[in-house]
């Protein structure tokens, strides 16, 4: 096989994109359909959209929330789907205390907070594989970035105004794009005590969710690169469900659309 045709076969491999919910997927799936249509399979109870979005060839579909639910959709799009890499999209709770309502955060490093194996194994450790962390892939992190940094600086000002109500802190200062430990459970965090707790365990931490760790430990199992991208959508206190249900309806599609649109145009399938 010469080296164009090795090119091209790698190029064939499509990228798997996943969120939770439909909201946070923006509008991938009719972008889909406008660009090349749009080829869906049903396997263990998801769809599964395959097409071209934005001129990277994509697998997208709805993890549904959780842990379990984010691994059995990761397992999936590796032995079913093939996809040549993973990127999860959503929103999340602020962890860390420079962390806002409307910043982003791309995890560096992922971990399950809820695991623990204590006393047998160091808590949050998860048994038998001996880490407690799971590196996201650096170039898909970087790009995400990179995506992140151009959307604000292209949009953040038309942001401002259109979620003025939802997102007053626009009006002075743009959102942030933070890198670093996102942290996921089977828990939706919604208390100053629970956040607190979280700080106190995982100081590095900056943002929590429900999929992130889970589709990593996948990945790191297999090989395959992952990235996760999560725009905050609370702090995860008491304020963490009604905040965190008026951005999803209202907003969490425009950052979605936003950042994936740049990252895919963008996208190369990673040499492995
Ligand atoms: N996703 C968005 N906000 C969250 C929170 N507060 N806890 C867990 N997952 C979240």
């Amino acid at each position: 096989m010469n080296s164009s045709t090795q090119a091209s076969s790698t190029a064939a491999r499509p990228l798997g994109v996943l969120a939770a919910l439909p909201q946070e997927l923006g509008d991938l799936i009719a972008v889909m359909q406008a660009e090349s249509g749009v080829v869906t399979r049903t396997f263990g109870r998801r769809d599964y959209h395959l097409g071209t979005v934005h001129g990277a060839p994509c697998v997208v579909t709805l993890a549904r929330v959780g842990k379990v639910a984010a691994a059995a959709t990761a397992s999936a799009l590796i032995h079913v789907f093939d996809v040549d890499a993973i990127v999860f999209t959503g929103v999340a709770g602020g962890v860390g205390e420079s962390v806002h309502v409307g910043d982003v955060v791309v995890g560096e490093t992922l971990l399950q907070h809820d695991m623990n194996a204590e006393p047998l194994f160091p808590r949050h450790e998860i048994p038998l594989l001996a880490r407690s962390r799971f590196d996201a892939d650096h170039a898909l992190a970087d790009a995400l970035a990179a995506a992140c940094e151009r959307f604000i600086a292209e949009e953040g000002l038309e942001l401002a105004a259109r979620f003025k109500a939802a997102l007053p802190r626009l009006a002075t200062e743009l959102p942030q794009v933070h890198r670093g430990l996102v942290i996921s459970g089977d828990q939706f965090v919604a208390s100053a005590a629970a956040v607190g707790a979280l700080r106190a365990l995982l100081p590095d931490a900056l943002a929590v969710e429900m999929e992130g760790a889970a589709i990593a430990q996948v990945c790191h199992e297999y090989d395959v690169p992952c990235a996760v991208v999560r725009t905050i959508s609370d702090t995860a206190d008491e304020h963490a469900s009604t905040s965190f249900s008026s951005f999803l309806t209202d907003i969490a599609g425009t950052y979605s659309t936003g950042i994936l649109k740049r990252f895919l145009a963008g996208y190369r399938p990673l040499a492995r």
